[in-house]
């Protein structure tokens, strides 16, 4: 078990911490209860959603690993604490969109649900300043956010990332419409760092078109947690002690 005490805690985020630990190379990341959505205008605390993501997380990010994507995950130290390698996180987010929805959706004016021929990824420079803005690969290479090889290489783990996410779903019954990755640097190369969460992503129930994501709070469209719960169920097929 790992105690996260004030003095070692690095960064706070919306829905997690970071914690330093004894060893220089790795981090504490801490899921919190926190929901927010639109750039944390939105806040709620739902129980047990920490949990639930971070178990979830871990539970991708090995099979990921698997599938020949690095990660920064090592280790699930608590039902809330994962031990990571600490990596400098590069500023370019990457979308994978299965589906059309969210903010492809408003930006293009099309209507949610438009099922693409094949992924499309869409960067976006993380900034909470700026809410996000989208970007293409040739000004990220050219602003210095990233190497056009790290580009290449996240890229590319995006994909696999999206092939095993979205069987394991679909096994489920659930689409796999849209997810965010964030990528770190370190030792030279690129890993998977953050999470691979529901909130992060958009599950539609296939046979209902019902939203298990967190669109449940950006859309007012009931419990989030009752919501969450039920997807641990059936990732895990044990309700949460
Ligand atoms: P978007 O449609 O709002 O661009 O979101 C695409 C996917 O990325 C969706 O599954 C939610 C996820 N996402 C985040 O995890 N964090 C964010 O800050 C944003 C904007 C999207
Ligand atoms: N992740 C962002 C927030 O927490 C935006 C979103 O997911 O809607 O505010």
């Amino acid at each position: 078990m790992f105690t996260p005490t004030p003095e070692r805690l690095m960064y706070e985020g919306k829905a997690k911490q970071v914690y330093a630990t004894d060893n220089p190379a790795e981090i504490v990341i801490h899921y919190k209860d926190d929901a927010t959505a639109f750039n944390g205008v939105k806040k709620a605390s739902i129980a047990d959603k920490g949990v639930i993501n971070a178990r979830i997380s871990a539970f991708f990010m090995d099979r990921v690993a698997a599938a020949g994507v690095p990660t920064a995950f090592l280790r699930q130290l608590g039902p809330r604490d994962q031990l990571c390698q600490k990596v400098e996180i590069i500023p370019v987010e990457l979308v994978v969109r299965n589906v059309v929805a969210g903010s492809l959706a408003k930006r293009l004016g099309m209507q949610e649900g438009f099922r693409l021929q094949r992924p499309l990824l869409e960067h976006f420079y993380k900034s909470d300043a700026l809410n996000d803005p989208q970007i293409n690969e040739e000004g990220a290479v050219l602003l210095g956010f990233a190497q056009a090889w790290e580009l290449a290489a996240m890229r590319e783990y995006s994909l696999v990332v999206n092939d095993v996410l979205r069987a394991f779903w679909d096994g489920l019954g659930v689409e796999l419409v849209d997810f965010k990755l964030e990528f770190g640097r370190v030792g030279g190369r690129v890993v998977l760092a953050d999470e691979i969460t529901p909130d992060g992503s958009r599950l539609w129930e296939r046979a209902t078109g019902r939203k298990l994501d967190k669109d449940v709070v950006r859309r007012d469209l009931g419990d989030l947690g009752d919501t969450y719960r039920e997807l641990y169920r059936r990732v895990f097929g044990e309700s949460l002690a």
